[in-house]
């Protein structure tokens, strides 16, 4: 649907709605956390550890102290109390469960040893560089093999008997999947601004959780709640690794309260690498049964998955292994392995992604084995149901995401045999993947003010990452009142805002919708009680329920209203009568109304309980390859979601496109290494770690199925921003297979894999 051929307000739920906060991004007015300043801003540095196990055995800052500019210097030898917070809290999360500077203990390169403040940036590095440090040095433990893990595993979803199920299966695939350590960044790296006034600190932040963010930091500060504010207006993307707050953040807390003054700390690239998160390193070993003709009869997925010697972080690669298929006997084992590394982090799809690497591989060989259609294979295993929590699907429609796919992508031309489709001189591989992520409805609460002005307000403590949030509040208000969009002010990333969700797990908008109506529903209502009470209102005395309320105007409901021309913005060519709601509130002589809404969460839900709540996908990809100078290109992928009932279209989309260029990068190019010797992240910058450029990039092409999901919320809306992800490097590494006859098993894909192909000729 198009924008300009909307004719109602409430159209533009499910239209392609520009961001509200583009114009601010492309201006470059948006603030970001670092962009604050203040007067007397002082500048932190933090001084990072050059191995990666051991203890520091002195620490010497006689040299740094005495440079010029140089105000403070903390260590483990002085530095302030802080406070643990107890792992899992129930109401707040944090990244690194150990205090900065807690000891002399070294758990992993590059860990904050000393942080150093300045009157300037560079004045605070200098003397950052010149503190000494000797340590006794362990050998670091950073050995990408997981494989020879012997301790205790978890079962989980564990039905019928796998084992003998796979000792009895006509046919059987065994094989192990690797994904290594990948690094989030953002554009924008971490930083906070701390500035304190009496006994209150405000912290400007880059954090995927204002809410949570201000907890951890009372919790670690051992202040009172209300005494923290965090802001995140603007955030230059997270993906999971601003989930949490990391200890920087602490230390510039910390810092400004001695010195009694602001001070900003952020991180540079290279400690992007090591210091606020990863996607661990994952070795799953896959054991899949069927009969001849393809039906699955056992399923194990057996992973093992990197933590840091303190977090007991789990990428919880089994989630979606026991409700894709339908398959009576299964069971899924976890084994955590420590190394000496930073903590790890969610990232965009935790679980999920590595893990259906694993699955959806093992899928693609089997159907190989079966000399079945990798296609047919995935529509005759299809589940009708939730076998792993017994529950049926709220909505799924996944077989017709790859019924719609395999149309776009002429999957019927496709000629198995690898090497075996040619174009333009060169070898063709089409592969394909499933996808999957949980859905649910998080607590939220906003407020919406109809304010004297003529705007409206809207209020809630959550943020926008980059993915739309802003705009869906808008889309909400704008749908209710048909006040043009420029009209309405989203006020988010500020935690003394009511209370909102964490932009974790693609949950935002779903918690979002429900509250924000409510909200400006119980507005309006009052709007109307008030309009017919004033008296001097053309509409006293007239009963409120014959009273409407539309495109910013009051009226009376027998007088219906229309737009015509571009809805959404100021100028839309109104037809009289009725009167604007600020001239309401004018002769009624109020500030303005304010409403509050809130969601009420799907585990609180008996309906929501009842059903397996998830979103599901298929991304179709197609590669090139050129045998004679062993070059491959990624030319195609098609991805076809069924997420529920799509908000903003062109910010959905969105989410699916950046989520398949995330996938080119996991199938072909990123990895974070670690020197064995060191335990140093050593390819941490952009030179080395790659990341997929527009040179890079396929075709691609989404298509929402749209089906709503009522289930989740009235607007039959679940989440996209992480299950794009899901499902691209399988179905790239099938499309390979397919073009190059070379199953590769461990991410990335190497050039040095591909040489091994014995298909030589275009
Ligand atoms: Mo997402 S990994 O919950 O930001």
């Amino acid at each position: 649907m198009a924008v300009d051929t909307l004719s109602n307000a409430a159209g533009i739920i499910g239209a392609q709605v520009p961001r509200i906060d583009g114009p601010l991004k492309t201006s470059g007015t948006a603030r970001y956390a670092v962009d604050y300043d203040f007067p007397g801003l002082a500048h932190a540095v933090a001084v990072q550890s050059t191995i990666a196990s051991g203890r520091i055995r002195s620490l010497d800052v006689s040299t740094a102290e005495k440079m010029p500019g140089v105000l403070l210097i903390y260590h483990h030898g002085n530095m302030e109390r802080v406070y643990r917070l107890f792992p899992r809290q129930d109401d707040a999360t944090t990244s690194e469960a150990r205090p900065p500077f807690e000891d002399e203990n070294i758990y992993y390169w590059g860990q904050y040893i000393a942080v150093v403040v300045a009157e300037t940036l560079e004045q605070a590095r200098a003397a950052a560089r010149a503190v000494r440090v000797e340590y006794e040095t362990d050998k670091p433990n950073v050995n990408p093999k997981l494989s020879d893990f012997d301790g205790p595993r978890q079962s989980s979803w564990k039905r019928g008997d796998p084992d003998k199920a796979l000792a009895s299966a006509p046919v059987v695939l065994d094989q192990t999947y690797v994904t290594p350590v990948e690094t989030h960044n953002p554009m924008e790296m971490h930083g906070t601004v701390a500035v304190w006034d009496g006994d209150s600190v405000t912290m400007y932040e880059s954090s995927q959780g204002v809410v949570n963010h201000r907890i951890v930091i009372a919790e670690v500060l051992g202040i009172p709640r209300e005494n923290v504010r965090v802001i995140s207006r603007f955030i230059g993307s997270g993906f999971g690794g601003k989930l949490f707050p990391w200890p920087q953040s602490t230390l510039a807390a910390v810092a400004a309260r001695t010195l009694n003054r602001p001070v900003k700390i952020s991180c540079d690239r290279r400690m992007m690498f090591s210091n606020v998160g990863h996607r661990p390193r994952t070795e799953q070993r896959i054991r899949l049964g069927a009969t001849p003709d393809g039906k699955l009869t056992a399923i194990r997925h057996d992973f093992l998955t990197q933590t840091s010697l303190n977090e007991d972080f789990i990428e919880h690669c089994g989630e979606q292994t026991p409700f894709l298929y339908s398959c009576p006997n299964l069971e899924v084992t976890t084994g955590m392995v420590r190394r000496n590394v930073g903590a790890p982090a969610p990232m965009r799809g935790p679980g999920a992604v590595p893990g259906l690497f694993a699955l959806e591989s093992a899928m693609d060989e089997l159907a190989i084995r079966l000399r079945m259609d990798p296609l047919e294979l995935r529509l005759k295993n299809d589940a009708g149901r939730d076998e792993g929590r017994n529950l049926p699907f709220s909505s799924r429609h996944l077989k017709e995401c790859y019924l719609t796919g395999a149309e776009k992508i002429n999957w019927k031309q496709r000629s198995p045999e690898p090497g075996s489709m040619h174009r333009n001189g060169k070898v063709i591989g089409l592969g394909l993947a499933g996808a999957s992520w949980g859905a649910a409805r998080v607590p939220c609460t906003a407020t919406v003010e109809l304010c004297p002005n003529g705007r409206v307000c809207v209020r809630s403590a959550t943020q926008d990452i980059g993915t739309g949030t802003y705009t869906i509040f808008a889309q909400v208000v704008h749908a209710r009142t048909g006040v043009p969009l420029d009209r309405i002010d989203v006020f988010l990333g500020d935690s003394s805002l009511p209370e909102g969700p964490t932009s974790g797990g693609s949950m935002v908008t779903s918690a979002v919708l429900p509250a924000t109506t409510s909200a400006v529903n119980s507005a309006v209502n009052r709007l109307l009680n008030i309009a017919a009470l004033t008296p001097g209102s053309p509409f006293h005395g007239m009963k409120p329920d014959t009273l409407a309320f539309s495109n910013g105007m009051v009226h009376q409901k027998s007088e219906s209203r229309q737009v015509v021309g571009a809805a959404f913005r100021s100028g839309s060519q109104l037809t009289a009568n009725g009167i604007p709601f600020e001239q309401v509130l004018k002769l009624a002589n109020l500030s303005g109304i304010t409403a509050t809404g809130r969601t009420q969460p799907s585990f609180d839900d008996p309906k929501a309980k009842a059903y397996s709540l998830h979103s599901y996908g298929a991304h179709f990809a197609e590669v090139e390859w050129e045998p004679d100078i062993a070059r491959l290109r990624v030319s195609r992928i098609v991805s076809v979601f069924d997420c529920g009932r799509i908000i903003n279209q062109k910010a959905g989309t969105n989410q699916i496109l950046g989520a398949a260029v995330m996938g080119v990068g996991m199938a072909l190019l990123e990895e974070t290494h670690y020197e064995p010797r060191t335990g140093q992240p050593i390819n941490g910058n952009f030179a080395d770690y790659l990341v997929p450029t527009c040179a890079d990039l396929p075709d691609l092409d989404v298509t929402f199925l749209d089906y709503p999901d009522y289930i989740v919320n009235e607007y039959g809306a679940r989440g996209v921003g992480e299950i794009g992800l899901a499902g691209v490097a399988p179905a790239i590494t099938a499309a390979v297979h397919h073009a190059t006859g070379v199953r590769v098993r461990e991410l990335p894909v190497r050039i040095e894999d591909l040489l091994q192909s014995r298909i030589l000729e275009a």
